[in-house]
This record gives structure tokens, sequence and C-alpha cells, in this order.
């Protein structure tokens, strides 16, 4: 399977929105990346239902929604009503997790999880069955343009295993400091999915860069 790009709107111009979400439209990139933070489960506040649903009316592309904030339960139906076509929860802030992505998908979308990076992917292994995508925070969530932590090529070869060896359908995705430095080993290690904010947006020619994670190149 070729590998997806997701672009991470986090990193893009908020007070020229509409134009950042043209050129990911035109691009290869293949998901939207929307990150939901609360400042409470990370130290940084980002957007809310407002912002998703203008970027649902104006973008060709899927929105992935990365929800790092607590007692997500609260809102699951909402962010599908505002555009969420993946949505995605914090391991460490769900008690009842199999009850919450199990509610995901009757709502129609497809349901991931993020795993910090001290949290274990051992952990998932009874919740693989009931989900589309595991999330591996390649930094601390919270802030784009952070370093990649390089611990986190062990953590996607156990995660790779463990799906392969259980026969699951679940896709890979990782999120923080991702570049075309990186890109190629994480794909090479048993990733699917690539989110990219600051690569992307701070580089000379965003799309150009989204087509080079896109080639590996
Ligand atoms: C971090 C967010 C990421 C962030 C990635 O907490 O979950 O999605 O936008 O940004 P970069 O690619 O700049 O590390
Ligand atoms: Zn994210």
């Amino acid at each position: 399977m070729d590998h997806f790009v997701s672009t991470s709107i986090l990193a893009a111009d908020f007070g020229n929105l509409d134009n950042d979400v043209s050129m990911v439209n035109e691009s290869v990139a293949d998901w939207i990346h929307c990150d939901i933070m609360d400042g409470l489960f990370v130290p940084n506040i980002s957007f809310g239902f407002p912002v998703i649903e203008h970027v649902k009316k104006i973008a060709k592309k899927p929105l992935d929604v990365h929800l790092m904030i607590v007692d997500p339960d609260r809102y699951l139906a909402r962010f599908r009503d505002a555009g969420a076509n993946i949505l995605t929860v914090q391991y460490e802030a769900c008690t009842h997790l199999q009850r919450t992505v199990t509610e995901i998908r009757n709502l129609g979308m497809k349901a991931g999880v993020a795993l910090n990076p001290h949290t274990p992917v051992a952990l998932l292994k009874n919740t693989l069955p009931y989900i589309d995508m595991v999330l591996i925070m390649t930094v601390n969530p919270g802030f784009g343009g952070q370093s990649f932590i390089t611990e986190s090529y062990n953590k996607i070869a156990d995660l790779r295993k463990m799906i392969d060896d259980g026969g699951h359908k679940v896709m890979i995705e990782v999120d923080g400091g991702i570049d075309t430095t990186n890109a190629r080993k994480l794909i090479e290690t048993g990733v699917n999915v690539l989110v990219a904010g600051n690569s992307v947006f701070s580089s000379k020619d965003p799309c150009e860069t989204i087509r080079r994670l896109k080639k590996l190149e």
C-alpha cells in the first residue's frame, strides 16, 4: 500500500487559512490533519468547531482530526458533525477506550488511538480489533515544530509486528517532527501515514515539500 501524507494545519497561517487549505487541495496530500488542544491534556490551546467547520467547507480532502483533550467522549458527535472523517483520541485521556473507539465507528468515522512517547504499544494489543489507525506521537504533544524522538522507530517496529502477527487492518500514523530527512526510514519501518506541519508550511515551496514527502525524495 502506498503511504498517505496528512498535512497539519496547526502550522498554517490562520489569517489566511483559505489560501493554505487551497494549497493542500491542489497538492498530492491525502488528508488534512486538524490538531485540537484544550489547554488541559496539553499545555496549549489550538482551535475548535468553527475552524473545523470552515475548513470542511473548502477542503477537498478528508479531515484527520487529532484530539489532544481530556474526556473526549463528550464531543465525539460534535466532531463528526463538524466534518471529521477520521477521529483520533489519546490513549492517556480515555478511561474506557474500547467504548470510545466503538462509539467513533458507530458515528460513521474511522477510529484512531494516539500514544504519547512514553506509552508502550503493547497496551493496545487488545484494542487493535476495534480501531482503524494507531497514531504514534513522535514528539510530546502540544506544539508544532519540535524535534523528532528517535526511540519512535523501535515503537513503530514493535507495533508493525503486533499488527501483522494479529492479522489486523490497522494503519500506523506518525506525528511530530516529520520531514523529508526521516520520512523514508519511517515508511521502511512500517508507517502508513506521515503527518507534517512545520516542515511543509515553513518551507519555501509547501506544495513541493508535500510532493517530496509523498514520493520519499
Ligand atoms: C503536535 C501535533 C502535531 C503538530 C505537528 O502536538 O499533534 O500534529 O501539528 O507539527 P510538526 O510537524 O511541526 O512537528
Ligand atoms: Zn497531531
